[in-house]
């Protein structure tokens, strides 16, 4: 474009957390367990051990945080409630003190001008409801789910507008029933699909339940969007890139906007014996939930190459090592490899670094679904130093503006965009790699020791995001 848009002068510059990341305090004010509170305590799961445990104590300084934002100017906060303050078994009666914290954090945030948007669902599922029925491989969870999302719909009415139903249901599915690197750590490929639909049928649900209280605002779930490239115009290699779109971006999305899986997916699963169990009621159920938008938490492009049925790679894997060039080929035999792009720089955990992917992304989606999307998450991790008590981190500064860039020029094209939210507000614990990759526009000095201070520091970031979000990226 000659000339680019500009941003909406109510365009939401915000910032993302999750409680598990953040808060702390796992077992105070009658708080219990979570899946992700036990997961951490077995042996060689997570980085050295880390756990969140006192995270970056949120908890006890949200106020200190809210103060920080608002002298950043942050026009929204994307935060996550942990389940288990406000129904600490998952169901049963409400503890006060709990929800009490989230009361709090909302006032604060309102006081302070910025809009607070709360999603239900971060992964910290009550371990209660782990033991009681499997968490999400029992439909007892849509009940469970429901209950509890009603409780702080009936609580924020009028005070949050804007709702994150689940994060991420793509990786928290994956990486609980493929990989079995969270909670429950299974690898149950037909379970996978299986939790998959319950969890499509509690969004469903929770989204229907929002909009039958005519609670003021707009509810969506947040997905993890990686836009598929073709390696080459090798007419297989783009049609591993089409199965790669279809099994790991379309076999969500269009659930959540057309109530329907994909058809060469459900195909493959019905060929394979791995196709959910639809119950009377479950295809209207799902055509009948409509998200008010799409949130989406853009990190990284992929690459695919073909891949052979017979004699194929397999099984993926993940770099959690923060070594650059560590991350093995992957894929599925038959369905396409997963290869590095050539063409873009990588962080040091083997993200790819790739802006135009988000343009792609936005327009994709808006070509596809036609609905106005939120920005849910976006960012960089990697090693920060603090040197002389300041963080330079010109390479978060140059990955965030070339996002931003991408989205003005999606929003030119024609896509409509909400918000944005980086990831994260402040640095918090990556869940299997520990606090050394951070992400946040403030430093906390935590690590892997978890003895940290806990004083927060302003990143130079911290400062870039000031001045665009109180010149709304003119200048950009
Ligand atoms: C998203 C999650 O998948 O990516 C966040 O919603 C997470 O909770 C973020 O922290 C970054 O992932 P990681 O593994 O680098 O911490």
């Amino acid at each position: 474009h000659k000339k680019l848009s500009t941003f909406p002068a109510d365009f939401l510059w915000g910032s993302a957390s999750a409680a598990y990341q953040v808060e702390g305090a796992p077992f105070e004010d009658g708080k219990k367990a979570s899946v992700w509170d036990n997961f951490v305590r077995i042996p060689g799961k997570t980085f050295k051990g880390t756990n969140g445990d006192v995270a970056v104590d949120h908890y006890h300084r949200y106020k200190e945080d809210v103060a920080l934002m608002k002298e950043l100017g942050l026009k929204s906060y994307r935060f996550s409630v942990a389940w288990t303050r406000v129904l600490p078994e998952g169901r049963g009666a409400v503890n006060s003190a709990g929800l009490k914290f989230y009361e709090n954090l909302v006032d604060e945030l309102i006081e302070n001008g910025i809009e607070p948007i709360i999603t239900l669902y971060h992964w910290d599922l009550p371990q209660s409801l782990q033991d009681l029925y499997g968490g999400w491989e029992s439909r007892e969870i849509i009940g469970d789910f429901l209950n509890y999302a009603e409780i702080l719909f009936e609580t924020f009415k009028g005070k949050v507008k804007y709702w994150v139903s689940l994060n991420e249901q793509n990786v928290f599915t994956n990486q609980g029933w493929v990989t079995a690197t969270h909670p429950p750590g299974k690898k149950d490929m037909k379970l996978f699909y299986q939790v998959n639909h319950i969890a499509n049928l509690a969004n469903a649900t929770v989204i229907n339940k929002f909009h039958e209280l005519e609670i003021p605002g707009q509810i969506g779930p947040s997905f993890a969007y990686t836009p598929q490239y073709a390696k080459d115009s090798d007419p297989r290699n783009v049609l591993a890139a089409e199965n790669a779109e279809e099994m790991y971006s379309h076999f969500w999305m269009d659930v959540y906007m057309y109530g329907e899986y994909p058809l060469a997916a459900l195909a493959l699963l019905r060929e394979q014996g791995l196709a959910p169990v639809f119950e009377a009621g479950d295809a209207a159920l799902l055509k009948s939930a409509q998200p008010d938008f799409l949130g989406i938490n853009y990190y990284q492009s992929a690459t695919n190459a073909w891949n052979p049925l017979d004699g194929g790679v397999g099984a993926a894997s993940f770099n959690t090592t923060g070594k650059k060039g560590t991350t093995k080929e992957s894929g599925v035999p038959g369905l396409h490899k997963k290869i590095q792009n050539p063409f873009v720089e990588r962080t040091n955990w083997d993200w790819e670094i790739d802006p135009e992917g988000l343009r792609i992304a936005l327009r994709r989606i808006t070509s596809r679904y036609r609905i106005p999307i939120m920005i849910t998450e976006n960012g960089l991790g990697e090693y920060d130093k603090l040197e002389e008590g300041k963080v330079h981190d010109d390479y978060r500064i140059n990955y965030l503006e070339s996002h931003v860039r991408a989205i003005k020029e999606a929003i030119t094209d024609g896509a409509t965009v909400i918000g944005y939210h980086t990831w994260s507000y402040t640095d918090l614990l990556s869940w299997l790699n520990g606090y050394q990759k951070r992400y946040g526009f403030v430093y906390v000095d935590q690590d892997e020791t978890m003895e940290g201070s806990l004083k927060r520091i302003p990143k130079d970031s911290y400062y870039w995001y000031q001045h665009l979000i109180e010149t709304n990226a003119e200048e950009i």
